[in-house]
C-alpha cells in the first residue's frame, strides 16, 4: 500500500468536528494495525477508516474511556478500536468490572442499557441512539407484568436482549452462552423463558426444566434455512456449520455446533476446522478469520441492521461530545441490576 496516500474527504454527514487526514504519521502509526486486518479490510478503505481509528484511539485515553465492542461489529471497530469484544455475556461482564470513567458501547441498544444498569455513576455512551433490537422490540414490561398473573409462581427469566423495563420485571437474566445453567440454577419445574421462542426451544431441548414460551424472534438469525445450511455442505468438503441458538430448530438440527457468538469463536480457536460456515451476522466470520488465516470461511451474509449503525465517525463524535448517552430510570436500574446480578452469579 501506498503510504503516501492523499487524503479523504468524509461524507460531511458523517465528518467529526475535528479535520482528519491520512497524513503519512498517520500511515505509519497505523500501518501495524493495518497489516493484521488486510485481508478483511480492502486497501482502498484503509485510509478512510486509519484516520479515524488514530484520533479514537488517542482520545480514548484523554477520556478515561473504554470501548466495548460485540462480535457483530466491523473490523475496523472490532480490531481497530474496540478494548474489549465479546458476546452479551462477555459485555455485561466487563461493564461490570471497569475502572474506566466513560464506556462507549459499540453494540446495541440493550447492551449499552445493560452496561448503565450495573454503572450508574459512569457515563455509558452509545454511538447511535436508534440501534435497536427485533427482540427487545418483541416484548414490554406490561406484557411481563400480564405472564406473571396468568403464571403466579412461575419464575421469569430473561434473555439479556429486552429493555431495561423489561429486566426489571424478571426474576433472573440470561444470555446465549449462560441459558441452560441459568434455568436450571433455579431449581424448579417450570419457567417462563422471554422473548426468543428459538433459543428458548433450543433450551428445552437441553434440560428437564418446562419452557413457557413468548413469540420473539431475532429478524436476522430466522432468516437461515436449513436448505441453505446443506446446499454449503454440498460446496465444501468436512464443512463444519456453526449455529446461533436463536436461528430455528430445522437450522440448529443441521449445525456440528451449536453456541453463542463467542462459543462460535471458541471452538474455531480450539480445533481450528479446515471448513467452517458460522450461521449468524455477516461480521462474525470477517473478525475471526483474522486470526486463523488457516481456516476456510464460508461467508453467508445476513446482516444486524441496528449493528451496523454504529460506525466510526459515530464513534469518534460520541467520544468528542460525550453524547448519545444512555440513562436508565434509578429505580427501573435498581431492579434490573437484581436480575442481572443474579445472572453474573450464576456463570
Ligand atoms: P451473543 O450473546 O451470542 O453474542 O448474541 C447476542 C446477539 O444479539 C445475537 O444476535
Ligand atoms: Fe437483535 Fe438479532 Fe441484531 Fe442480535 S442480531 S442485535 S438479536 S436483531
Amino acid at each position: 500500500m501506498n503510504l503516501a496516500s492523499p487524503s479523504v474527504t468524509l461524507p460531511s454527514t458523517t465528518l467529526p468536528s475535528t479535520t482528519l487526514e491520512y497524513s503519512p504519521e498517520v500511515a505509519v502509526r497505523m500501518a501495524p494495525l493495518y497489516d493484521r486486518v488486510r485481508t478483511v479490510i480492502p486497501a482502498i478503505e484503509w485510509p478512510v477508516h486509519a484516520p479515524l481509528i488514530d484520533r479514537i484511539q488517542q482520545l480514548k485515553k484523554e477520556r478515561n474511556a473504554v470501548i466495548l465492542a460485540h462480535n457483530y461489529q466491523t473490523p475496523e471497530i472490532f480490531h481497530g478500536v474496540a478494548d474489549l469484544a465479546g458476546d452479551s455475556l462477555a459485555l455485561a461482564r466487563q461493564a461490570a468490572e471497569t475502572h474506566a470513567e466513560v464506556i462507549v458501547l459499540c453494540g446495541v441498544h440493550f447492551m449499552a442499557e445493560t452496561a448503565a444498569i450495573l454503572n450508574p455513576e459512569k457515563t455509558i455512551l452509545i454511538p447511535d441512539l436508534e440501534a435497536g433490537c427485533s427482540l427487545a422490540d418483541s416484548i414490554t414490561a406490561a406484557d411481563v407484568r400480564l405472564l406473571k398473573q396468568r403464571y403466579p409462581g412461575v419464575p421469569v427469566v430473561t434473555y439479556v436482549n429486552t429493555s431495561a423495563a423489561v429486566k426489571a420485571e424478571t426474576d433472573i437474566c440470561c444470555t446465549s452462552a449462560n441459558a441452560v445453567e441459568v434455568v436450571e440454577s433455579l431449581g424448579v419445574e417450570r419457567v417462563l423463558f422471554l422473548p426468543d421462542q428459538y433459543l428458548g426451544r433450543y433450551v428445552a431441548s437441553q434440560t428437564e426444566v418446562e419452557l413457557i414460551l413468548w413469540h420473539g424472534s431475532c429478524e436476522v438469525h430466522e432468516r437461515f434455512t436449513p436448505e441453505q445450511v446443506r446446499s454449503f455442505r454440498q460446496g465444501h468438503e468436512e464443512l463444519i456449520v456453526l449455529a446461533h441458538p436463536e436461528c430455528p430448530p430445522n437450522v440448529l438440527a443441521e449445525a456440528d455446533y451449536v453456541g453463542s457468538t463467542s462459543g462460535m469463536i471458541g471452538y474455531v480457536g480450539e480445533r481450528k476446522p479446515r471448513n467452517v460456515v458460522m450461521i449468524t451476522e455477516c461480521s462474525m466470520s470477517d473478525n475471526v478469520a483474522v486470526e486463523h488465516p488457516e481456516v476456510n470461511f464460508i461467508r453467508p451474509c445476513n446482516l444486524c441492521p441496528h449493528m451496523k449503525r454504529i460506525t466510526l465517525a459515530k464513534i469518534l463524535r460520541s467520544l468528542e461530545t460525550l453524547e448519545p448517552r444512555v440513562r436508565v430510570d434509578a429505580a427501573v436500574a435498581r431492579r434490573a441490576r437484581r436480575s442481572v446480578e443474579r445472572m453474573l452469579a450464576v456463570g
